[in-house]
């Protein structure tokens, strides 16, 4: 096959990237000034339904940084405002979504969207971004996993020990597993609109998932989750990144997963993830998996760690995207991520 002149895809599909691909999970974030500026003054819900502005803050980063890879700059719980659901970010509180979703009657009342009418403002955001981005650098377009959406819409909002969820996966299986597949139906929906307006990959995040044990995940979760990756890979003939969250145990369990490439929490190795994913049949690309906080560190210790990473990448799978484990914080410093950069383009 040829080089599709993209680095990062050339790595999601297991061709030779040119050079080192990278880009950083919330890399358009409030680390950056210069979204804390647009932040200021505007409402985090307007800032996404704004083509404008969530195309501005999705290119914040690539100004500053040679990155790989825009991410378009949205939510994961955006396509809840789609079915009929509330969706606010007060300072301090992350995200609340009003009504939760306890009953059948709760799940029976959500609503399928039209994702090109009712959240064509993402599509519209990727189209203009793309537009700006140079021809060697991807767009990423994403979705939450039914799963991790699934406990904000229960819980209605963040949660430590999700016992909301967790009450209905124990006693109202039903209900629970009629949410998911009503997500996945949304999500295959909506994951499209965002390729049909140029996102050349899309991302599933599933931040959550490793609050379950196994088994739930085996039989309750990754079966209608992996539905989604498999619609996009066959109707739409992109590659596909999953994030599974927290929790090595889970390789085991994507045996038939339909992903390009697997996203890896820090809290695993890069290697003993890839000798998992081996072991089940899996072959794909590895992306991660620095701890966000490691960029906390001075600068000739980071670059120790961007080696012992790139090593330990070698022989954990045929490619590798250089990434954080989890989302860039407020609190880290901007210069370390052309640190990174930097010692990643030495090769
Ligand atoms: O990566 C990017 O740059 C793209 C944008 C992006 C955001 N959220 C922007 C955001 C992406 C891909 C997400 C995904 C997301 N959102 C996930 C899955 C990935 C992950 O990080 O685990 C989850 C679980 C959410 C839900 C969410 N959104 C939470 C829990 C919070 C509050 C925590 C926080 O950091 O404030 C958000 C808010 C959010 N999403 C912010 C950004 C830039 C901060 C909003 C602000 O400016 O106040």
């Amino acid at each position: 096959m040829n080089s599709t002149g993209k680095p990062l895809i050339d790595a999601a599909i297991g061709l030779k990237p040119s050079r080192y691909p990278v880009w950083f999970m919330r890399q358009a974030g409030r680390y950056l000034p210069e979204y804390r500026a647009v932040r200021a003054d505007h409402d985090f819900v307007a800032m996404c339904k704004s083509p404008e502005l969530s195309a501005e803050v999705t290119l914040q980063p690539l100004r500053r940084f040679d990155l790989d890879a825009a991410i378009i700059f949205s939510d994961i719980l955006i396509p809840c405002i789609g079915m009929g659901q509330t969706l606010t970010f007060d300072k301090g509180h992350g995200p609340e979504l009003n009504s939760p979703i306890r009953t059948l009657k709760n799940v029976s009342d959500l609503i399928i969207p039209n994702a090109e009418k009712d959240l064509g403002f993402v599509g519209d955001a990727i189209a203009l971004t793309k537009s700006k981005l140079r021809k060697d650098q991807t767009m990423i377009g994403f979705a939450g996993a039914p799963f991790t959406v699934a406990s904000y819409m229960i819980e209605g909002k963040g949660s430590k020990d999700f016992t909301e969820v967790k009450k209905l996966i124990f006693r109202d299986p039903a209900i629970f597993t009629n949410l998911l597949e009503k997500l996945a139906e949304t999500t295959i929906l909506y994951l499209k609109m965002q390729i049909n307006a140029g996102a050349d990959i899309v991302m599933l995040f599933d931040t959550w998932a490793g609050q379950l044990t196994p088994d739930i995940y085996r039989t309750m979760v990754f079966p209608v989750t992996n539905r989604i990756l498999s619609a996009i890979k066959q109707e739409m003939k992109i590659p596909v990144i999953y994030y599974p969250g927290q929790g090595s145990d889970k390789m085991y369990e994507l045996s038939n997963c339909s992903a390009d490439v697997i996203s890896v929490d820090w809290r695993t190795r890069l290697g003993q993830a890839g000798k998992i994913l081996r072991e089940v049949g899996l072959n794909v690309t590895l992306q991660g998996n620095l701890d966000p906080q490691a960029l906390l560190a001075p600068e000739h210790v980071l670059r120790k760690y961007v080696n012992d990473l790139k090593l330990e990448a070698i022989n954990a799978s045929r490619n590798h995207i250089f990434n954080v484990g989890h989302g860039l914080l407020p609190h880290i410093p901007p210069e370390s991520i052309s640190t990174v950069i930097d010692e990643l383009r030495k090769c």
